[in-house]
């Protein structure tokens, strides 16, 4: 008999939308290893920033994707990463399919062996139901309001003394999504079986009892 593999749950959706806390606070949950994909390419983008190339350059990007260093970077999760300069960087990095075919076989191998022996695997990005793991068992899209996005990721940059202003945030947040979604390498969208979790109104206890809900419906506990 072929081994069980274990679950997969895939949490997608554009900037801010609360994916990343979702995915996070559901993994604790259900014990199971959480990978915030978006790392990878902020990694990407930051090696590119640091040797001052063009992120927008496809040649540049492969080659910082398939440096030795992007791996560790993202998964020492500095606060630098999470930087906006970093933000617009990723974003035009994860265009280029190279960069994209670059960082595909660390995502399928954490979700056929998730680390620390744990018994399945949370993924959060903007391909993760449509490409990395087209059969994980559950499936959600979590979005927000551009303005409840905006807000949020407005007031996350001002915690953390970054000088920014509301209005900027929301045209780079828009413009950002616009790349994301129109790319032609895996544009972010929701899986045709992804459950659609708007959290516009929502507090992120709510958010995540929903996902829950979600979750369990899937695993059938
Ligand atoms: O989730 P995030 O905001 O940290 O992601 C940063 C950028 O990386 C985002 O603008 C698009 C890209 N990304 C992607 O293309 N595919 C993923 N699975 C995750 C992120």
């Amino acid at each position: 008999m072929a081994p069980r593999s274990s679950p997969i749950i895939a949490i997608d959706g554009p900037a801010a939308s609360g994916k990343g806390t979702i995915a996070k606070r559901l993994a604790a949950h259900f014990g199971f290893a959480h990978l915030d994909t978006g790392l990878l390419y902020r990694a990407v983008g930051l090696i590119v920033l640091n040797t001052f190339g063009d992120p927008a350059d496809a040649s540049t990007a492969e080659k910082a994707a398939h440096d030795v260093g992007v791996i560790p970077k993202a998964m020492a999760d500095p606060s630098i990463l999470r930087e906006d300069r970093i933000s617009v960087a990723a974003s035009k990095v994860a265009a280029h399919p190279g960069v994209r075919a670059a960082l595909l076989k660390f995502q399928r191998d954490f979700c056929t062996h998730p680390p620390g022996g744990e018994a399945g695997a949370v993924l959060d990005g903007r391909d993760i139901g449509t490409v990395i793991a087209p059969t994980a068992i559950a499936k959600i899209y979590v979005t927000a309001s551009d303005e409840a996005r905006a807000q949020r990721r407005f007031k996350e940059l001002q915690g953390r003394g970054e000088n920014v202003t509301y209005a900027s945030v929301l045209a780079d947040m828009k413009e950002r999504d616009a790349r994301d979604a129109s790319r032609a390498a895996a544009p972010a969208k929701p899986a045709r079986d992804a459950v659609i979790l708007d959290t516009t109104t929502m507090t992120a206890d709510q958010a995540f009892a929903e996902a829950v809900r979600i979750v369990e419906q899937k695993l059938n506990v």
